[in-house]
């Protein structure tokens, strides 16, 4: 049989059993092909059902209007720092950010080399340990785009509430908690995001984007950086990340399978809800460094009394068939990452170690 652990990475992370069996199942020979999918040309039929049905899939399962465009890209969502600002630029105008941690400020700095660039709300002199609200933010009259980081992957803190900026467009680097919760489309103009955490192995990026903005984006670049490229062949402008594409359309299969967004939402509150009632239930002795109020429900980062001791935590967990749980290098502590995949039984066990972890050596 098959040995699962429960692996906390941050991404890529854990995927759901059946569409690894899936795949599995119809690696090596898809569809009575006689080859496998990865084999044959991205331009055939059998490939061609695959791309749409994951951007259907897609669509219908993270309710995307029809109003926006979904585009399948690579280069991750770090490509996205610099097609943003170069798709959205226009004269006299200037991208302004909202800087939470580390992905925005990666953010910040391509636009930075692109064009005029300002932060209008940032948490550095408290280490990002908070989300503003949305009333302290406003986008400027010249503002190209308001750009936010739904969720701060290494800091641990996710928008609760996004702000309303008008007829500026408002961009979300929502990496890190994509299809976690219902979206109000009506208050976005573009969304990015990699593939590999939420909705399924690396190698994919998704852009969504409202058709009127898209209209107005700039073409005097390399095509494969214009967004208006990707549009005429669905995403086939070249050769797409087939296995990535063909990897999400299973993974959101199964999203629908077990109940679709509502369910990933819940999950997601009933995850973050066990792990959170841990560290405030140790009396102190685990420790969430964030603002309460924007806690992530994705990462749910925590420090113990020592360095020593988080050390010490993460081994014995690794023991206990529990991965991943080392926080970012750049912050340190313990990160314990839980995306759609992730059961709610793992976040049970793992408070459960918390709990006895700290008898043993409170
Ligand atoms: C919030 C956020 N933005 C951007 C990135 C970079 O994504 P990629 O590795 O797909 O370029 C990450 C990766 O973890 C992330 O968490």
């Amino acid at each position: 049989m098959t040995k699962r652990i429960f692996n906390f990475a941050a991404g890529p992370c854990t995927l759901p059993l059946s569409t690894l069996e899936k795949a599995a199942a119809e690696f090596v020979e898809y569809g009575g092909s006689g080859m496998s999918l990865f084999e044959m040309s991205h331009r055939g039929k059998q490939y061609d059902a695959v791309h749409n049905q994951a951007l259907e899939s897609l669509r219908e399962v993270f309710g995307v209007p029809d109003t926006f465009e979904i585009l399948f890209l690579q280069g991750g969502a770090t490509l996205q720092f610099g097609m943003v600002p170069m798709n959205l630029r226009a004269e006299g105008k200037t991208f302004e950010f909202v800087n939470t941690g580390a992905w925005a400020k990666k953010a910040i700095s391509d636009a930075k080399k692109v064009g005029p660039t300002r932060v209008v709300w940032t948490d550095e002199a408290n280490k990002f340990t908070r989300m503003p609200k949305a009333a302290e933010l406003k986008a400027g009259a010249d503002a190209a785009y308001l750009h936010v980081t739904s969720n701060e992957t290494i800091g641990g803190i996710e928008f609760s509430e996004y702000p309303d900026t008008g007829a500026v467009p408002l961009v979300a680097d929502m990496s890190s908690d994509i299809l976690s919760r219902p979206v109000p489309f009506a208050r976005f103009a573009l969304i990015y995001a990699g593939a590999q955490k939420n909705l399924g192995p690396a190698g994919n990026t998704i852009v969504i984007i409202r058709k009127d903005v898209l209209e107005q984006c700039r073409e005097d670049m390399p095509a494969y950086l214009a967004y208006k490229s990707h549009v005429p062949d669905k995403s086939m402008y070249n050769t797409p990340a087939v296995f990535a594409i063909y990897m999400m359309k299973l993974n959101l299969d199964w999203v629908k399978s077990v109940g679709g967004l509502a369910e990933m939402d819940q999950r997601a509150g009933r995850r973050a809800g066990i792990l959170y009632s841990a560290i405030d239930g140790s009396g102190g002795w685990f420790r969430s460094p964030v603002d309460a109020a924007s806690r992530s429900r994705m990462n749910v980062v925590f420090r113990l009394p020592s360095e020593e001791l988080e050390e010490k935590f993460i081994g014995e967990a690794g023991k206990a068939e529990m991965s991943g749980l080392k926080g970012h290098r750049s912050v340190g502590g313990c990160r314990a990452s839980m995306y759609n995949a992730m059961p709610v039984e793992g976040a049970e066990r793992l408070a459960q170690f918390m709990a006895d972890f700290q008898k043993r050596n409170a």
